[in-house]
């Protein structure tokens, strides 16, 4: 079966973020000209989906309003012959279909994902995270996990080995590897302390589940930080289906934290033709004299 609906949590606070995320959902700060999460669109577009979900929740309006048609904006640019503008403001919108829901509460990420269960309609279906950015120019990382899906017709995860000083960052797999870039999972705990990690290998962002995990998602309780934890929804999954982990191949980006904000910034301005060559001159001037 082919995967053809995504949904994108972006109800979160992003305190990490503020001041910049009171006002403005950190899914919308953007990354040279355009918000995080038309990136993360794109990568779905790419990918064959063709019905996402985003769970918004009380100030995210920006969001909406980012996928709505700007009808006067288009109408002022059509009549000025502003083709080029007029596809940037258009965007992806026209690509794909494009439905929100709220969570009233940020109870978390599980809680953001059983938000999406009627939209599901008892389909698998992708996770996106709607501050993780991955780029891979050749097949999108998001392609990559539906392709094994379609293989092995049952949930897959996106991971990557993050190091052992940043476990306690991320949910952490306990796995084997089935071949090349798969693993079985046998286990994965939530920002486990470095002496608890059972490895480095990380789910980052991208989920290809069976609806199997909105059972488990009702039964799940609070967990880690006081949030209902779509690892722990996993774990349980794991007790009545098998699930596997995919080693992606692209470079990830948490734009939710500063450091992946700025290293995206400057790596995507160092791709785009009518930026590069000044601003790599800028850089090299800025790093002679670190
Ligand atoms: P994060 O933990 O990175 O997001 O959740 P956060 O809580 O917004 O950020 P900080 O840690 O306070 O800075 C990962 C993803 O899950 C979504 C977030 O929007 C983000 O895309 N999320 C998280 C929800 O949709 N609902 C929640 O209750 C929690």
């Amino acid at each position: 079966m082919k995967i053809t609906k995504a949904v994108i949590p972006a109800a979160g606070f992003g305190t990490r973020f503020l001041p910049a995320t009171k006002a403005v959902p950190k899914e919308m700060l953007p990354i040279v000209d355009k918000p995080t999460i038309q990136y993360i669109v794109e990568e779905a577009v790419a990918s064959g989906i063709t019905d996402l979900l985003i769970i918004t929740s009380r100030g995210k309006d920006a969001i909406v309003n980012h996928f709505d048609k700007a009808a006067e904006l288009e109408a002022v640019l059509e009549r000025d012959g502003k083709e080029e503008l007029l596809r940037l403001a258009r965007g992806v919108s026209d690509k794909i279909n494009v439905h929100f829901a709220r969570q009233k509460e940020q109870k978390g990420l599980g809680h953001a994902v059983l938000c999406a269960k009627s939209f599901a309609g008892g389909e698998p279906f992708a996770v996106m995270l709607g501050d993780d950015v991955v780029v891979n120019d050749e097949k999108p990382c998001l392609k990559q996990l539906t392709e094994q899906y379609e293989k092995l017709g049952a949930s897959v995860l996106g991971v990557q080995r993050v190091g052992m000083k940043n476990v306690n960052k991320y949910g952490i797999l306990d796995c084997e590897r089935e071949n090349g870039r798969l693993y079985k999972m046998r286990g994965m705990v939530e920002k486990p302390s470095v002496d608890k990690a059972p490895s480095d290998i990380a789910a980052l962002g991208r989920y290809v589940l069976t609806p199997a995990i909105f059972d488990c998602l009702e039964k799940t309780e609070k967990g880690a930080g006081g949030e209902i934890q779509l690892t722990d929804a996993i774990v349980k999954l794991m007790e009545t289906e098998p699930v596997y982990a995919y080693d992606f191949e692209g470079t990830r980006y948490d734009i939710g934290s500063k450091q992946g904000f700025l290293a995206a910034t400057v790596d995507f301005a160092l791709k785009r033709e009518d930026l590069r060559d000044e601003f790599a001159e800028f850089l090299k001037r800025t790093a002679a004299n670190l």
